[in-house]
């Protein structure tokens, strides 16, 4: 009924944004929310007041406050892999959190203990490297969920970065990620964390491996224990790497690969900022889940993204969405929450195994701001599609130059306006008469400068990006993907759809090798080993 409600409005005219505005001196005080020091402005997306209920109907309809309860009782919602979902115990901070009987924060606490203490040891250089001399580099080895995350934070919170050490990551099965990294450092100061849940991804593994070689060509296999540690949850095949069971940090199988920056996974992120901020980020992103919790759709930050999303994908036909961040620290946002939004939603049956009848994630795609503006907005502009664009911002700079963040916002705002508004033809008759341009040229270029505007858009704006605020972001998404996924009826935490690509990679690497034939494969794959093997 909800959804039929929404379709049957969504087929009744639409006046266009501006007439929107015009006709409604009130939208913005109507359409935007505050929480805490934070403002969600959605009254430049294609709504009118009215399709908000019918939106909030939604979410009644899904039972999403029931999912909600389901999580946060530790159910398996994830169904397909048997699993609960409890990366919000990770950040839980005080009281108990209970999970099939017991309670798992004594748990929770005593790893993120370790990691602190871990922390204050390379911080203070009271953990040394092999020749007794302190840590000055430390490279991650993770991929996906085990590197995006901290990658992304330790960017983001680079004004809050510990002085003492540089971090670095290194995530992709090409040796051109290791390699470059390792040519600046030097193995007796570098201490390496292998980060993998499984311990057995192909792409961690190997340049763990390479890394390894890379140390004890110079420093001797005895080093290796003072310059690998390991996050995960096999603690098996960590021994059988050879990484002391004292310098491995675990979490727990409730805990998805792609919401795991608040676990063992963020122990490079931890390195970089100090232990203070990584649990100013832990807390950040609590007060994040209690406002989701707590809050009514109509309130409901988190909510209200996942409403407005499906708003555009289902109801509008949208099939992207752009993440445009106006700040450099949030450069990686968009490459974050494409696993984060797309290995969570893209899929192709609801929670009973049957195919879905509606759109589900669309395609994320982005670029800090203004960059982007000198690259791929054009076509948001005049390219003809329905593009909803979402625009973050800060009020105050992280890096404070000196004339860059007026600019920046002026940007920022600008865009948005122009993506709402567009300029008609006869406005840009005008302005080109005004400036005195002969009739002839302007009836050659009126056409090219004329844009059609009613581009929809999202505008978040955060007081500053520190720690706590950070870490509310990303819950933030976090709760806006579960939300979705509740609407859609779909199981946001497996990634069946990443497996098959593993399991045939799997098989080619004997036939490349020469080892195994090639007689099954189709003309295409064995053409282009055929190739490269020549
Ligand atoms: O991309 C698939 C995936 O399973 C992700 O969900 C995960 O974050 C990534 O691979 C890395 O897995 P692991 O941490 O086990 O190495």
């Amino acid at each position: 009924m909800a959804w039929q409600a929404l379709a049957a409005h969504a087929r009744a005219p639409q006046p266009h944004l501006r007439e929107r505005f015009a006709a409604d001196p009130q939208r913005f005080q109507h359409l935007s929310v505050a929480w805490n020091d934070w403002l969600l402005d959605y009254s430049k997306q294609r709504v009118a007041r009215d399709t908000m209920p019918l939106l909030y109907a939604l979410w009644k309809a899904a039972d999403v406050s029931t999912w909600i309860a389901r999580m946060r009782d530790g159910d398996k919602i994830n169904h397909t892999e048997g699993r609960a979902a409890l990366h919000i115990a990770l950040r839980h901070g005080k009281g108990t959190f209970m999970h099939g009987g017991r309670d798992v924060m004594p748990g929770v606490r005593a790893v993120l203990d370790k990691m602190e203490r871990f922390v204050e040891s390379i911080h203070g250089c009271h953990w040394r490297g092999a020749t007794g001399e302190p840590i000055g580099d430390i490279v991650n080895i993770g991929i996906g969920g085990s590197d995006l995350g901290p990658r992304m934070a330790t960017q983001a919170l680079a004004a809050h970065r510990h002085p003492g050490v540089r971090v670095h990551y290194v995530a992709n099965l090409d040796g051109a990620d290791l390699a470059t990294v390792l040519a600046d450092l030097q193995p007796r100061t570098t201490l390496f964390v292998i980060a993998s849940t499984t311990f057995t991804t192909q792409e961690t593994m190997q340049n763990a491996q390479s890394a390894r070689d890379w140390l004890v060509a110079e420093l001797g296999a005895a080093a290796v224990a003072r310059h690998f540690v390991a996050v995960s949850t096999n603690l098996t095949e960590v021994a059988r790497f050879g990484i002391d069971a004292e310098n491995v940090f675990e979490f727990w199988d409730w805990v998805g690969g792609r919401f795991s920056l608040w676990s063992a996974i963020g122990l490079p992120l931890a390195l970089a900022i100090g232990f203070r901020n990584f649990r100013e980020l832990l807390a950040g992103a609590h007060a994040m889940d209690q406002h989701f919790f707590d809050s009514p759709p109509a309130e409901n930050l988190p909510g209200l993204l996942a409403l407005l999303e499906i708003w555009n994908v289902d109801f509008l036909g949208a099939e992207t969405r752009a993440l445009l961040p106006y700040s450099q620290s949030l450069a990686l946002l968009p490459r974050y929450l494409q696993q984060l939004e797309m290995e969570s939603n893209g899929k192709p049956v609801d929670r009973k195994g049957r195919p879905l009848q509606c759109a589900v994630a669309p395609v994320l795609w982005g670029e800090a701001g203004t960059n982007g503006q000198h690259a791929f907005y054009q076509l948001i502009h005049q390219g003809g599609r329905l593009l909803p664009c979402e625009f973050i911002a800060m009020r105050e700079a992280d890096f404070p130059l000196p004339g860059h963040h007026e600019k920046l916002l002026a940007n920022c705002f600008a865009q948005s306006e122009a993506l709402m508004r567009g300029k008609t033809i006869d406005e840009v008759r005008a302005e080109m008469q005004a400036a005195h341009i002969p009739e002839s040229v302007i009836a050659c270029l009126a056409p090219y400068k004329t844009f059609p505007g009613n581009q929809p858009s999202t505008t978040l704006l955060l007081p500053r990006l520190d720690p706590h605020n950070f870490g509310a972001l990303v819950a933030l998404y976090e709760h806006k993907v579960f939300v979705e996924s509740c609407i859609w009826n779909i199981n946001p935490f497996d990634q069946w759809g990443v497996e098959y690509g593993k399991q045939l990679a799997n098989r080619l690497l004997p036939i490349m090798a020469g080892k195994a034939s090639a007689a099954d494969l189709d003309g295409s794959t064995a053409g282009l080993i055929a190739y490269c093997k020549e």
